[in-house]
């Protein structure tokens, strides 16, 4: 996929923008609060309707305006762009519009055609973003993974948003009534029909997520060994809650999870919360390393250093963008954000290298223009100052 054109009107600091890109590597260049984020953040919108860091929306209206609107044209190969001959086949195109306004409501259009689903908004347009804020991955919370195994998963299936969102309602209205309960003013009964709407939304959701997860973990065992130059093993192990829930057969996980939610009932309505459930999912980042003859293993969260925890959120990321490619037949958009700034030398030329290998259309934003090698090839450069890109 690319993006040939994007249109950026009353978003944060740009009044009125329209900028052509080029099919490869875009460089986005200036000093520091000129706007660089924000473009990358206009283009993550576009796809995930969503910004990536901030919440809520009406932030990223410009001050003292009342909407704001973004407009993107895309490529896409016809059938699959994954193979380079795929260049010459023909292009769907496709423009993609969002508009919100300070009262809360958002539009989007697909063809200039008004959507109405998110769960299908989301997957036309894919991205790929990686920003310093990604180490999030593996030093943050487990919503911070659960966050990405989500989005990953509802990029490549429509329908796992939609379960995802069934029981994200269920189970808020069973916390509710598990608070109600507490103040005795509900009968505990009321719960069994939530449990019920929990299970079987959440059994579907845990067994995708593990599905998928497998198939991730591959593409980022690979892409971090290339990182690495192969000196560093990366495991990853995936925590469903209730547990073991992943490796039985679906009768049994409905038992599993149905004897979860019943033996933590009363500590439920204690806390007025759910304990058990994929809301509670995790996953493990774990790096082995090889002293004096004997293998350790160790959390990176934990005891991995700036740099190896930075590689394995990039791996996770890198990972993200071939599962996607794998699934969908279309390469994602790789967005990345003051990431060489933070990188030594020896990771950054290895990135470079793999980026060349990407096939992706790629954003890259950086303070300094200078520290760009040949490695990356064809490279066209924005400058942006105040909101405004030459
Ligand atoms: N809602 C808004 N309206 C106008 N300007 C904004 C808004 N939100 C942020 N800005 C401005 O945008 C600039 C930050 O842009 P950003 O893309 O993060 O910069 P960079 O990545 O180049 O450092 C800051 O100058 C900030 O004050
Ligand atoms: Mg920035």
């Amino acid at each position: 996929m690319r993006l040939n054109q994007l249109v950026l009107r009353n978003f944060r600091s740009y009044t009125d923008c329209e900028i052509d890109f080029t099919d490869r590597v875009n460089l986005i260049v200036g000093e520091n609060a000129q706007g660089k984020t924000t473009l990358l953040e206009a283009i993550y919108f576009l796809s995930t309707a969503k910004s990536h860091r901030t919440y809520p929306d009406n932030e990223l209206i410009r001050y003292n305006e009342s909407w704001f609107y973004l407009r993107g044209k895309i490529a896409a190969a016809n059938g699959s762009d994954t193979n380079p001959e795929a260049q010459i086949e023909p292009l769907d195109l496709m423009t993609v519009e969002v508009s919100n306004e300070l009262s809360g409501k958002k539009r989007f259009k697909f063809n200039g055609v008004l959507q109405k689903k998110l769960s299908e908004w989301i997957g036309q347009f894919n991205v790929v973003f990686f920003s310093p804020e990604s180490l999030t991955l593996v030093k943050g919370a487990p919503a911070d993974r659960r966050r990405f195994i989500d989005l990953l998963i509802s990029q490549i299936d429509s329908v796992y948003l939609s379960s995802l969102q069934n029981y994200q309602f269920a189970l808020k209205q069973r916390n509710e009534l598990l608070k109600q309960i507490r103040s005795k003013q509900a009968n505990p009964d009321f719960l069994d029909p939530w449990d019920d709407i929990l299970i079987a939304e959440g059994i579907s959701i845990s067994q995708t997520r593990v599905r998928m997860f497998a198939q991730l973990k591959a593409y980022v065992q690979a892409k971090h060994t290339e990182l690495t130059g192969d000196r560093e093993v990366l495991e990853l192990k995936y925590q469903p809650s209730p547990e073991k829930i992943d490796r039985a057969p679906k009768q049994e996980a409905t038992e599993l999870f149905r004897q979860g939610l019943q033996s933590s009932r009363s500590y439920d309505i204690l806390r007025g919360m759910t304990a058990v459930g994929p809301h509670r999912d995790d996953f493990k980042l774990i790096l082995e390393s090889q002293s004096a003859g004997a293998m350790y293993f160790q959390e990176a969260k934990a005891f991995g250093s700036q740099g190896q925890q930075r590689t394995i959120a990039l791996a996770l990321k890198l990972g993200e963008l071939e599962l996607i490619r794998e699934t969908t037949g279309k390469t994602p958009i790789v967005l990345l954000d003051d990431v060489f700034s933070e990188l030594d030398g020896e990771r950054s030329s290895f990135l470079f290298n793999l980026l060349g290998r990407l096939n992706a259309q790629t954003f890259i934003t950086s303070t300094r223009q200078e520290a760009w090698g040949p490695e990356l090839g064809d490279c066209r450069v924005f400058t942006v100052h105040d909101g405004q890109v030459n």
